[in-house]
């Protein structure tokens, strides 16, 4: 039985590599074009140094009919484009399991009206970017982290478990845990990366920069308050070195002129600041930055 994907961009991409060794694979993208390229040539992925195509199991399709046949389907668009997915999702058999893959919690109200009766959430923490419509770059092997939202996963975790010596998930109970400490490392590296227009290592190695680094932690941190402070400031210190090089993924989407996830992101962290009474004046003045970016590229 076939697993589907939806999204045609870097994770997209990346999982429907990885995932087509082991089961045949249809991956969901907007365009035709995008579409007909991977119906052609495969999907490359590239890590720098050698590449490898993958052909035989993967199809690509820009209509939705076929997502009934999937045995599960990994939803891996941006946040601010499944209200277009979310109709045609509801109206599979109930089912299929559906995995989230989207930043911040600002879509979780409209997931939850979903009748699908096994629905997860996950994050992603491999470095990746999309080189054309079939090629992908991976930077960095990282976690795929999932917990449940709705029903039981272990349906789930019988259909990835042959993945796990070379591409691996984990599964946790608690999808807040997972949700909010991604939330928090995305809020605290990608603005400011985007608006100094930064490699992410420049936020821990450049003295003012780290000083605002750690501004923009003082004022998330304690929207969240089961999350252990100094656990996660180390974590958010770690993944600024061990990705040290690499450009966020919304300094990527600036310096691309697409539109940012900065409201699923800081956004979310605002409106939960400004319900609780904490004070984000830092966090508001680096939102304003990357909105106004966005309008000067046009957005
Ligand atoms: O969004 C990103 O770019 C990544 O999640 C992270 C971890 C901030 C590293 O660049």
């Amino acid at each position: 039985m076939t697993i589907g994907i939806i999204g045609g961009g870097a994770t997209g991409l990346l999982f429907s590599w990885y995932l087509s060794k082991q089961n045949p694979l249809k991956i969901f993208v907007r365009s035709y074009e995008q579409a007909e390229k991977i119906n052609e040539k495969g999907i490359t992925l590239y890590n720098g140094k050698e590449s490898w195509t993958s052909t035989d199991n993967i199809t690509a399709s820009s209509s939705y009919r076929e997502l009934e046949n999937c045995r599960v389907i990994l939803i891996m668009v941006k946040q601010y484009h499944l209200s277009g997915i979310l109709p045609i999702l509801s109206k599979l058999p109930t089912n299929i399991p559906l995995v989230f893959f989207q930043n911040g919690l600002g879509h979780l109200g409209e997931v939850k009206e979903l009748p699908n009766e096994n629905i997860f959430l996950g994050t992603i923490e491999h470095g990746c970017q999309r080189l054309d419509p079939c090629t992908v770059r991976h930077n960095g092997m990282g976690l795929t982290r999932i917990a449940p939202f709705k029903g039981d996963v272990s349906c789930l975790k019988g259909i990835l478990k042959v993945y796990e010596d070379d591409f691996p998930f984990s599964f946790s109970d608690s999808w807040e845990e997972i949700l909010h400490k991604k939330l928090i490392v995305n809020a605290s590296i990608n603005p400011l990366t985007a608006v100094l227009n930064v490699p992410n290592g420049s936020l821990v190695n450049n003295r003012y920069f780290k000083k605002m680094l750690h501004s923009i932690l003082d004022e998330i941190l304690p929207l969240f308050p089961e999350v252990d402070e100094k656990e996660m400031i180390q974590n958010v210190v770690g993944i600024c070195e061990s990705t040290k090089e690499n450009r966020s993924s919304m300094l990527k989407d600036i310096e691309a002129g697409r539109k940012t996830e900065i409201d699923a992101i800081m956004g979310y962290c605002l409106m939960k600041g400004e319900s609780l009474g904490h004070p984000m004046a830092f966090s508001r003045l680096v939102y304003e930055m990357v909105k106004g970016k966005e309008v000067e590229q046009g957005g």
